[in-house]
């Protein structure tokens, strides 16, 4: 399928997760897709620009509300905005998502304060690059009583493409990622909403905890490397294909290579999804971007029903793999996506 051509994630599981939302005005501005989704996964194929802003706003009453209204009326034509929440938002901690919390350090970090957290992450995401940057520019002159900018960043996905139900995008180390995703709509949205029976506040079923992790490559010393040895780390050909020669949309079989002999046991992939008959239960949606100078990497994306069995789990496996010696996570955060509608303003404001 073409890059750009809107793949739209239609709403039929947003009725299994118990979705009482009133929809409609909610967070898409300009957006094509159901509007019982969050923006931020109404499309299978994200849009080819983001921008992530993050914003300090404070409690006082009608912040939040106010917040929202001026970064929507920012927003240009063929954008769309999706809010997410930080932990900070909720103090006292009342009505918070009962596992949303101040992303901790894991090993290897080193979290700027000034790249990481806040109250209200603001999405803006567009196939247009114009359209984000002139959507990041109006938001920034904006001058409110309420917010100043925490931080915020540029991101981008080469190569967008559909492939077999999943979106697909190179990374700056020249490996395409998606494959591990769901390949269906359904499947997508069991993993990234959480449901009526997870004892969340009311206002936040068919919301999803988000994990955002700015991560800068060291690309100079990985492409010293060759593409065989890179393959190993990774655990994938760069083209997706297994090491054991599997196509990149079929199951390898992990099971007749017990030793690692093909693919290493401490590859990305084998530690990221040991057991392929339960894949992680996250949805990873990241961008790349480039600041300059050589800083260049991922923002690390992904969306979750529950955190502790999705990322963090996940992430604990992958600690001290061979692939963190080419990484460093300087800043992102933790944050709880609401369900779409304006019902979640109204019970926090
Ligand atoms: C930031 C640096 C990272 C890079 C360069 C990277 C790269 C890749 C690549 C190339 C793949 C194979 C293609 C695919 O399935 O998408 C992959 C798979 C995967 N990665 Fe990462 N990844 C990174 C971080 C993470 C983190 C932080 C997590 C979670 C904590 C993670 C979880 C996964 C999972 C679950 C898969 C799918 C495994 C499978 O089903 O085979 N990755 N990654």
């Amino acid at each position: 399928m073409a890059s750009g051509v809107a793949v739209v994630l239609a709403g039929g599981g947003a009725a299994a997760h118990g979705l009482t939302g009133k929809g409609g005005a909610g967070d898409g501005a300009g957006s094509d897709g159901s509007a019982d989704v969050p923006a931020q996964l109404r499309r299978l194929l994200p849009e080819k620009y983001v921008a992530l802003i993050s914003l300090d706003i404070g409690r006082p009453h009608g912040a939040l509300r106010e917040t929202v209204k001026r970064v929507r009326a920012a927003a240009e034509p063929d954008t769309s905005v999706g809010f997410a929440l930080g932990a900070t938002l909720f103090e006292p901690a009342k009505s918070i998502p009962h596992q949303l919390k101040e992303m901790p350090h894991f090993t290897g970090d080193l979290l700027d304060p000034v790249m990481s957290h806040g109250d209200v992450l603001a999405h803006v995401a567009s196939d247009k690059a114009a359209a984000v940057q002139k959507t990041v520019e109006h938001i920034r002159k904006t001058t409110s009583p309420h917010w100043t900018v925490r931080w915020h960043i540029n991101g981008s996905r080469p190569a967008n493409r559909v492939e077999n139900g999943r979106g697909l995008a190179r990374n700056p180390f020249h490996f395409t990622e998606g494959f591990g995703n769901p390949g269906t709509e359904r499947e997508s949205l069991d993993r990234a909403l959480t449901s009526a029976d997870q004892g969340e506040p009311r206002w936040a079923v068919g919301g999803s905890y988000q994990v955002v992790r700015i991560v800068r490559f060291a690309t100079d010393l990985w492409d010293k490397d060759s593409a065989r040895e890179q393959e190993r780390i990774i655990g994938r050909r760069r083209d997706g294909v297994w090491l054991d020669g599997t196509p990149a949309d079929e199951q390898p079989n992990f099971a007749a290579d017990p030793t690692g002999r093909l693919t290493p046991l401490d590859s990305h992939v084998r530690l990221a999804a040991p057991d392929r008959r339960t894949p992680p239960p996250i949805v990873r949606r990241s961008y790349n971007y480039d600041r300059g100078n050589g800083d260049t990497g991922i923002i690390f994306s992904c969306f979750q029903r529950d955190l502790a069995q999705g990322f963090e789990a996940a992430q604990k496996r992958l600690e001290g793999e061979p692939l963190a010696k080419y990484l460093l996570t300087t800043g992102g955060g933790y944050f709880f996506v609401p369900p779409p509608g304006d019902e979640w303003i109204d019970t926090l404001s």
